[in-house]
């Protein structure tokens, strides 16, 4: 059973624990190497004992902890979405973002937990495509973020041209932090010019970190000794230009997501990861305010407290339909067994087997504070989200529901089996894995999902859980736009005229779907009082 433990300020005097909470997700295109980061934030913190144990999560689970009690009773089998480990008297929960872009919609929503970002950028490939996009969402949020340029050990491009390329394709200032000392062959550490040091191998060049040395600048013999001079040149002119070319770090810019600091390194080496850590723990914000219903913020330090979930995750067991929600907490201090309000349902739910996430295992949650995440196993009454408070009837705003990419019509072998189906559809759809669109004619359903790789998990936890085989169809349409008016009559009748082309989505909202990109502009001009909106906020 599990406090996280408040830790006090040097002074004496107690600092509010959400103070000493620095709650992050790491973004990055796939291959950049955030699993390979991951592992080595988490060993760094003491949180994991072996490298290879992220990659290895899921298969290897330890039965000790209450948790796992729980979770073999109910059956419940969930990935590491949270982790959390402390070190240095700070409390880091690292949420993780699925890698695939076809499951994008689920890392937008976990962005909505997060206080901070880390941008892992691949050094040869410098920005690519799924970066950028995730970018563009911490953005949006004014998520601040740090920058990792990760696998200088091998041949990247030069470390200037790879600054030029972020500051330009991103529009952000960028600081740099420290820099690479050479890069593949020539790879000797990374120089930190902040405290003056070298971080290097011990023995042979270009091995994995080992030593610390501290110097006295640029021309000090422990460098100029053993560095190549044409490494040495190069490491001389960045840090001269790198200093005059750009920003310095200014703290404010950082927090409003203008500038960002950039490390160089190695995470399969062991280069940086300590860095980054002291730099989340110093400069990286601890838990903002959160944007709710009626013009609401959510403070940390309100004594109530709130939460939202961001993510639902079903058990894999066919017998089982529990879940466990991540719930955000926004304010207050939460105790284990307390009555929360679900605002949504209007109900209360006593919370009594609330889970911390660590890397390696899970454990009762006696006490959490705002920014952290807790593990809430239900029976599908919490979804994506649902905001839970101490009796106030406030929604938190802001997690976006996307216009999906991909639609396709259900069809079903065994007509027998629609129960079953719709349930799952709408238990999955409730998880935030598609979404369900009940066409106004017609009874057949159609799903509509961000990336072809989700019809595929649909298709395989239908028949698994629900024991219902399923197919998809094509339809002739390619998008949906949730539909709005400020006069009910005038949308009423909009969907009056437009029957074959209207649907309601799993809370009775309308969608349009159109059978374009020509037909969404069309439809658009012709109904300038309608709003055609891309993405719907969940509430
Ligand atoms: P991802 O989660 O972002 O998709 O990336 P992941 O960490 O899985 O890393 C992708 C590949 O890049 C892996 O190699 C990993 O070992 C390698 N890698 C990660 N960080 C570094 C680094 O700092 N330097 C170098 N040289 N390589 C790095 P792989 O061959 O695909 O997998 P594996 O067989 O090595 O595990």
């Amino acid at each position: 059973m599990t406090t996280l433990e408040a830790p006090s300020r040097a002074a004496g005097a107690a600092a509010a624990p959400y103070l000493k909470r620095r709650t992050f997700a790491i973004i990055s295109h796939p291959d950049a190497g955030k699993t390979t980061l991951t592992e080595k934030l988490l060993l760094s913190g003491g949180a994991i004992r072996a490298a290879g144990a992220v990659r290895a999560r899921g298969e290897q689970r330890r039965a000790r902890s209450d948790w796992m009690k729980i979770e073999q009773e109910r059956g419940i089998s969930v990935s590491s979405s949270v982790m959390t480990f402390e070190r240095n008297g700070i409390v880091y929960n690292l949420l993780d973002t699925p890698g695939h872009e076809d499951f994008s919609e689920d890392t937008y929503r976990t962005l909505t937990a997060v206080d901070a970002a880390i941008m892992v950028i691949d050094a040869a490939k410098g920005i690519e495509t799924q970066t950028r996009k995730l970018f563009e969402v911490c953005r949006l949020r004014d998520i601040p973020i740090i920058t990792f340029v990760n696998k200088i050990d091998r041949e990247g491009r030069h470390a200037l041209e790879i600054l030029d390329e972020i500051q330009e394709a991103l529009a952000l200032d960028v600081s740099p932090q420290t820099w690479p000392v050479g890069m593949g062959s020539d790879f000797f550490g990374v120089y930190d010019p902040r405290v003056n040091r070298f971080y290097t191998s011990e023995g042979e060049r270009g091995g994995p970190f080992r030593q610390t040395r501290d110097v006295s600048g640029l021309d000090d013999p422990i460098l100029t000794g053993t560095v190549f001079d044409r490494v040495m040149e190069e490491l001389t002119e960045n840090v001269e230009l790198g200093s005059e070319g750009y920003a310095a770090f200014d703290r404010d810019s950082f927090l409003e997501g203008h500038l960002t600091p950039v490390f160089f390194g190695s995470a399969l080496r062991d280069y940086g990861v300590e860095e980054l850590l002291d730099f989340i723990a110093d400069h990286a914000p601890p838990p903002h305010s959160q944007p709710a219903t009626g013009g609401r913020r959510i403070m940390p330090d309100e004594k109530a407290v709130t939460g939202f979930v961001f993510k639902v995750q079903a058990n894999m067991d066919p017998k089982h339909r529990d879940r466990i929600a991540f719930v955000r907490l926004c304010s207050g201090t939460f105790r284990r067994g307390m009555k929360l309000k679900h605002v949504r349902a209007g109900k209360t739910i006593a919370v009594t087997a609330p889970i911390f996430f660590f890397a390696e295992e899970r454990e009762i949650a006696e006490e959490a504070y705002p920014g952290d995440v807790i593990g809430v196993p239900n029976h599908g009454q919490l979804r994506v989200g649902d905001t839970l408070t101490e009796g106030e009837e406030i929604h938190v705003t802001g997690l976006p529901a996307f216009a999906p990419e991909v639609l396709r019509r259900v069809r079903l072998s065994d007509t027998m089996r629609v129960k079953q189906m719709r349930q799952g559809l709408q238990d999955l759809a409730e998880e935030g894995l598609v979404q369900i669109f009940k066409p106004d004619l017609g009874s057949n359903w159609i799903v509509g999902v961000v990336g072809m790789l989700q019809l595929d998990v649909v298709v395989d936890r239908l028949k698994a859980e629900y024991g219902t085989e399923i197919g998809f169809e094509t339809v002739p349409y390619t998008t949906a736009r949730w539909i709005e008016c400020d006069d009910p009559q005038k949308l009423s009748k909009f969907i009056e005229a437009n029957r074959m082309s209207v649907a309601n989505d799993r809370d009775d909202k309308p969608v349009f779907l159109f059978k374009s990109g020509w037909e969404v502009n069309y439809v658009g001009e012709k109904n300038p009082d309608i709003r055609f909106r891309e993405t719907r906020e969940i509430v």
